[in-house]
């Protein structure tokens, strides 16, 4: 059958088709984006009236799984720990990574150490389409990853750089950053919409078909021209944001997703004079500024396969004006207001007269649920102002008819937290696990028997 030809609008900014032209694309929103784009319709389905019959295709043959022949992949191990431990023990061969974050974090330094602690064994290509080679070699001799085998390029073209790998199949490929490469078959800007996608799954095909793993940076983009990581995010293999949340001005790299191991998965770095240098022991970082005064709480928290012990700080003061605050940083705001509604309601203190400021120490931040019980010591403890034992790590999920319940993951928090000597540990009666310097509780009346000179207020 002779394919139809048909004129179509398509948007040079992200691809959206329309059979009018129009002044503003729908799909981004950009104006006088529009062209004139000839297609054959050629797709129609099958057993309609004038559509193209199946011969016309290849007809596939379905296996069973049991005769899908599998091979042991080796991961490709930087040495780096923080790093190969995020996405999952090493780099999987032939998978495409996105390392993205805030412009200036530090993701093409943390690259290229990554790039020359994986030269020593592997083959490593590096694009930069960003900076020029003399930028990249000032950082370089600046961080100290001269490797002899650390192959770098310039080169932005997406065709030539594709062209180069099929033909000299290195290891790894890295392109710093993606926002600057494009197709020069396409005529959109470098970093549109269109252009992030055509140029992400010529990679994904390059990663694919050759085995070649590849890792592209991707700057967070606000408002604007430029697209960002949310683009990619459902094509490629693995996403890893840099951030930098805390007030050590630790660098946090975090799995968002990976097909090769766990998502929420945290490394620490911290941004030195010399580079990017791995932060191994973050607790005790953590642990150096907790403090035995009233209001403050320790508790810990399951990021991916890791253990943070983090400080609960609370502070309690009467309202002076009107309508009490409530001022909450690090935490979920409507589980403070929750746990305090909570002990308001079985305890009879009354946090409604009273400003409430909540806060995670170092500026981090934490969702779950785990945090309840600390939060409702770290509130009494302020209230009261009387501190608990020093060093007190609390575990707990508050329900809403005052019962302690068990947190899931307490064994791997309370192992690290014995690691530094933590054992004044207050875990719900129900929780798994024999922790013999742990007191169990079962509701939160007994909260106040840690506050034996109570004066209500
Ligand atoms: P960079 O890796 O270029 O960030 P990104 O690729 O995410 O845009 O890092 C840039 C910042 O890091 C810059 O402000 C300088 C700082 N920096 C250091 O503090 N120490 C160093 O050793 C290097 C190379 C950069
Ligand atoms: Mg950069």
């Amino acid at each position: 059958m002779a394919a139809k030809s048909s004129i179509t609008f398509k948007c040079t900014e992200c691809a959206y088709l329309t059979p009018k032209w129009l002044g503003c694309c729908p799909g981004c929103n950009q104006w006088n984006s529009f062209s004139e784009n000839s297609v054959s319709a050629t797709f129609s389905l099958p057993g309609k009236k004038g559509s193209s019959s199946s011969q016309e295709h290849k007809v596939v043959e379905l296996v069973s799984l049991d005769s899908v022949v599998t091979t042991q992949q080796e991961r490709l191990v930087s040495g780096i720990h923080e790093w190969d431990s995020v996405v999952g023990g090493g780099i999987m061969p032939g998978s495409l990574l996105v390392l993205t974050g805030d412009p200036g974090i530090g993701k093409s330094t943390l690259l290229l150490h990554i790039a020359n602690s994986l030269a020593s064994h592997y083959r490593v290509f590096y694009f930069s389409s960003e900076e020029s080679l003399e930028q990249v070699k000032s950082r370089a001799v600046r961080i100290k990853t001269m490797h002899n085998n650390l192959l770098f390029s310039d080169q932005a073209t997406i065709e030539s750089i594709l062209a180069t790998c099929q033909k000299s199949k290195p290891d790894i490929v890295i392109i710093d950053s993606i926002q600057n490469c494009f197709f020069s078959q396409t005529h959109s800007f470098p970093g549109t919409i269109a252009q992030l996608r055509e140029t992400s799954f010529a990679l994904m095909r390059l990663a694919k078909e050759n085995r070649i793993a590849v890792i592209i940076t991707c700057h967070i983009t606000k408002e604007g021209f430029m697209a960002g990581p949310k683009t990619l995010e459902h094509m490629v293999d693995g996403v890893f944001y840099l951030q930098c949340e805390d007030r050590w001005n630790t660098r946090i790299l975090r799995s968002i997703k990976n097909r090769f191991g766990t998502i929420n998965e945290l490394g620490f770095f911290s941004m030195t004079a010399d580079g990017m240098e791995e932060v191994s022991h973050i607790n005790s970082y953590l642990l150096d500024e907790s403090s035995d005064a009233p209001g403050a709480v320790l508790m810990s928290t399951l990021e991916g396969s890791r253990p943070l012990l983090l400080e609960v700080q609370a502070l309690v003061i009467p309202t002076k004006f009107g309508i009490p605050q409530r001022v909450i940083t690090g935490l979920d705001h409507k589980r403070v207001i929750l746990v305090a509604a909570i002990l308001e309601k079985y305890l009879h203190i009354k946090f409604s007269a009273h400003d409430i400021f909540v806060k995670i120490a170092g500026g981090l931040k934490m969702q779950e649920s785990s945090s309840d019980l600390a939060i409702a010591l770290a509130l009494l403890s302020s209230y009261f102002q009387k501190p608990l034992a020093p060093k007190t790590i609390a575990l707990g999920e508050l329900s809403l008819t005052g019962m302690i319940k068990p947190v899931r993951g307490a064994e791997v928090s309370l192992k690290e937290a014995l690691k530094f000597g933590i054992t004044n540990i207050l875990i719900a009666q129900t929780q798994n696990g024999s922790y013999p310097t742990a007191k169990r509780l079962k509701n939160v009346y007994q909260l106040l028997e840690f506050f034996p000179h109570e004066e209500q207020r």
